[in-house]
């Protein structure tokens, strides 16, 4: 199967703003929102790497890192780090952007795993992912490592 540069699917620069119904009860932007977004944005990059319907099997690694207010605006960057036979992961790492100022800063980081489907909803093989610059060629290479602790976790391996 051929496979195509992690810069076929990765999403830069995704921009969104925090509005009043994404906030928690004490004003700042509800992680479950910004979970809710992430998910939905990783399973594009999974789709548009796979052309395969994906679903999410995990997400991990989460961490909340700052809180974000209303009217800021987030910036989302997403990439496949590895693919396996029918899965991938995908790193997230979420900023929320001062619009008056510019300041950004570092909100949310995660690592979700999606499996591609075939059209019988069967678990199916996906590209492989080409990492081209050192920091891609680093994610791929320890992305096997997270992997690995993951299947040992759930006594797959
Ligand atoms: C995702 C799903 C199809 C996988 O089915 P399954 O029968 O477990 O499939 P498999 O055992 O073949 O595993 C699929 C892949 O996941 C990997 N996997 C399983 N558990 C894992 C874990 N905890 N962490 C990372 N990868 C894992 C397997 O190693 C395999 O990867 P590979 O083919 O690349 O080697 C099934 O679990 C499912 O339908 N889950 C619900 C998904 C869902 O509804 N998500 C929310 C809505 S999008």
């Amino acid at each position: 199967m051929k496979g195509k540069p992690v810069s076929y699917s990765a999403i830069q620069n995704q921009l969104s703003i925090v509005y009043p119904n994404d906030l928690n009860a004490y004003r700042t932007l509800f992680g479950g929102r910004l979970l809710e977004m992430s998910d939905s944005l990783c399973g594009a990059v999974a789709k548009r790497h796979s052309g395969r319907i994906c679903v999410t099997l995990a997400i991990d690694s989460v961490k909340f890192l700052a809180p974000a207010k209303e009217g800021d605006i987030l910036v989302f960057q997403a990439a496949v780090n590895r693919t396996w036979n029918t899965s991938m992961e995908i790193g997230l790492k979420v900023f929320a952007e001062n619009f008056k100022t510019g300041k950004r800063v570092h909100i949310f980081s995660a690592y979700f795993t999606f499996v591609a489907l075939d059209d019988n909803l069967k678990p199916c093989k996906v590209p492989p992912v080409i990492a081209e610059t050192e920091e891609e060629k680093r994610r791929y290479q320890e992305a096997e490592k997270r992997r690995t602790h993951r299947l040992q976790q759930q006594n797959l391996l």
